[in-house]
């Protein structure tokens, strides 16, 4: 159909299509995006419906979250979260999105053998149509990345906060704020980029902890609680939406402002993201 044939009505509802000529995102174009220095947008999704408006907003990389266990199972931890979880919502997502790369987590254990991650993590991209796994930590799951990438299973690390190791942890805290911790998060994060990480997840670190990092490794590092010097940014969209339970940690920013519909506090998080200017320093650790 030509533009100049429809009507008002029907060019109101191309106005919200997406635009034709964006691409599909994969693995090797996050890398490209940080060469590039295109901030990379990212936000959880785990149902179709939602799926659809992050993409249609211009989201980048989308990640079924093992949030899930707090935001949709109304858990205290993402522990009980279990693969089965996982899969279900990545192919629910899986279903609303065009563009943007799909990363699936790996849950609490589901990586804590050769066997298991290999098994685990096929699932996830067979099963639920996911690109990417996600997999917390560093140590023994160096390995394991260096594993699944020889398997064709692309991976995203998770260092800093890493909330399965909550109980270790000792709570939900900034993490590699002293010297021993700060040395030990730039070596893990380069020993998941040589292990062939396409992606690093960094979770309340210091602005300039994660500043360092983003320089030394050649791979995108995403922030959550990390500061505006990271590749990307991702937040849980129902912390973006200001709907989940519980206090705010300081890193979140409600985009819709408490009441803004949900398409416009999308678009302006793509916006503030791109544009660099989410987070400001009153949503990030000094
Ligand atoms: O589970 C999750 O949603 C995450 C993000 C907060 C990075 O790991």
């Amino acid at each position: 159909m030509l533009h100049c044939d429809m009507t008002d009505q029907e060019r109101d509802l191309y106005a919200n299509l997406p635009p034709i000529d964006r691409k599909t995102v994969t693995a090797p174009g996050l890398r490209v995006a940080k060469q590039e220095g295109r901030k990379i947008v990212a936000l959880t999704a785990y149902d179709a419906s939602f799926a659809r408006l992050l993409d249609e907003a211009g989201v980048d990389l989308v990640l079924v979250g093992d949030s899930l266990g707090n935001v949709i199972q109304g858990r205290s931890t993402t522990l009980p979260v279990s693969v089965d979880d996982i899969v279900y919502h990545t192919r629910a997502v899986a279903q609303g999105l065009q563009a943007a790369l799909l990363v699936a987590d790996m849950p609490f254990l589901s990586a804590a053998t050769d066997e298991r991650a290999l098994h685990n993590a096929g699932r996830m991209l067979s099963e639920g149509g996911a690109a990417m796994v996600k997999l917390e930590g560093a140590g023994a799951m160096v390995d394991r990345v260096a594993l699944l990438v020889a398997n064709d299973i692309p991976v995203c690390g998770h260092l800093g906060l890493t909330p399965q190791s909550v109980h270790r942890l000792g709570g939900y805290k900034v993490q590699g704020r002293d010297e021993q911790a700060r040395q030990q998060l730039l070596a893990d994060a380069q020993l998941l980029a040589d292990a062939g990480a396409s992606a690093l997840v960094l979770e309340c670190v210091p602005t300039d902890l994660a500043a360092e990092v983003s320089a030394a490794i050649a791979i995108p590092t995403i922030g959550i609680g990390a500061g505006p010097h990271c590749d990307g940014q991702i937040l849980v969209l129902q912390d973006l939406l200001g709907i989940s339970a519980g206090r705010r940690p300081r890193f979140v920013k409600d985009f819709s402002e408490g009441r803004l519909p949900i398409r416009t506090a999308l678009s302006a998080y793509v916006t503030a993201v791109r544009e660099g200017s989410f987070p400001d320093a009153e949503h990030s650790y000094g």
